[in-house]
């Protein structure tokens, strides 16, 4: 019953002020989040890649209401791939956005804005040897944030996409980005979606991201299963032998803090395991969507206010 509240709340500037300011919030913020700044970040990356992991990097923010903040949000992403490609770090490390950080919601022209400035971004990965994933944010942002993709794929193929299972419409933008040399993430989904266009119920968002999870996997193009639940690892598993897909031709993604023992067991067992590291100040609305998943980590971070 929580969950819906707490994805409220990952929306309130008030929230965010209580929130933030709250001394015992920053352990628990640790746990999910790699640093304020890009510097901790890579020494996060450094050491997941020296172990064997490979990694996606997400400069933290969203929901950008002005054309400067979108341009600074691309010039983070510049200082980040100029770094990983100083660290020749560009086969194990790409990069992750979200377009509404990159201007896709300003009013006048967002799409296009966003556009313009995830491109630059996307040359600048091309030429370290790497890629970018476009997250998927709230449905509203679905249909923008896909022809997007396509525009990027003309020039930059290996652009990735994200598909939520809790989307009605998901199985079928499944079939449609299932072709060869197409990326694409499959996650449950961490928005909070209206009946109308989202399952509501837990046992259907995982009935759907099993049927999605079989149309990538018979298809042409590279699955990436974004899941820490063990069901769906397993099944992308039993998937990936009856389509006679050898290791390297799809991989697993679990978020940074979440369930490392089993990211480093897929990887000990030869699979590709990508982690994806967070890192930056705005931290509120990311890490509200990783309490919201789990009452665990709630009442974790709640029994961080009562006095030792
Ligand atoms: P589920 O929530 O059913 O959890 C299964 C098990 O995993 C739990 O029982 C628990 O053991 C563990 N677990 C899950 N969440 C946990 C948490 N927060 N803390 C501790 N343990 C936890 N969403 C989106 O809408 N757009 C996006 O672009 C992305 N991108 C993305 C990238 C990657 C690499 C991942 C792994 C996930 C995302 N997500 C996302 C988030 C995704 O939609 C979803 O909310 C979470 O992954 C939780 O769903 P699970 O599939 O892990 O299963």
């Amino acid at each position: 019953m929580l969950g819906p509240v707490l994805l409220a709340a990952a929306r309130s500037d008030r929230m965010r002020r209580v929130v933030a300011a709250a001394p015992v919030t920053r352990p628990v913020v640790d746990r999910f989040v790699a640093g304020d700044e890009l510097s901790p970040a890579m020494d996060t990356v450094r050491s997941l890649t020296a172990s064997g992991l490979e990694v996606t990097l997400d400069h933290l923010g969203e929901d950008v209401t002005d054309k400067t903040t979108a341009r600074a949000t691309r010039d983070a992403y510049l200082r980040l791939l100029d770094t990983l490609r100083h660290d020749g770090l560009g086969t194990r490390a790409e990069v992750s956005v979200k377009l509404s950080a990159f201007g896709q919601a300003l009013p006048d022209g967002g799409h296009d804005i966003a556009l313009a400035n995830v491109r630059q971004v996307a040359e600048l990965a091309a030429e370290v040897g790497t890629t970018v994933t476009l997250d998927m944010e709230d449905h509203t942002t679905v249909d923008s944030t896909l022809a997007i993709l396509r525009e990027l794929r003309r020039e930059h193929p290996g652009t990735g996409a994200v598909l939520q299972s809790y989307l009605f419409r998901t199985e079928e933008d499944a079939r449609a980005l299932a072709v060869a040399g197409s990326r694409v993430r499959l996650v449950k989904g961490a928005y909070k979606e209206p009946a109308s266009v989202a399952f509501q119920d837990k046992a259907d968002v995982d009935k759907a991201y099993v049927r999605a999870l079989r149309v990538l996997f018979a298809g042409e193009g590279y699955p990436m299963v974004g899941s820490h639940d063990p069901r769906m690892i397993a099944i992308a598993q039993d998937l990936a032998a009856r389509n006679h897909r050898p290791a390297g031709s799809y991989e697993f993604q679990m978020l940074y803090g979440i369930r490392t023992a089993e990211q480093r067991r897929l990887a000990d067992e030869g699979h590709r395991m990508r982690i994806y590291v967070p890192y930056g100040a705005d931290w509120y609305g990311y890490f509200m969507r990783r309490l919201a998943e789990r009452p665990a980590n709630l009442a974790f971070f709640l029994r961080s206010f009562l006095p030792a």
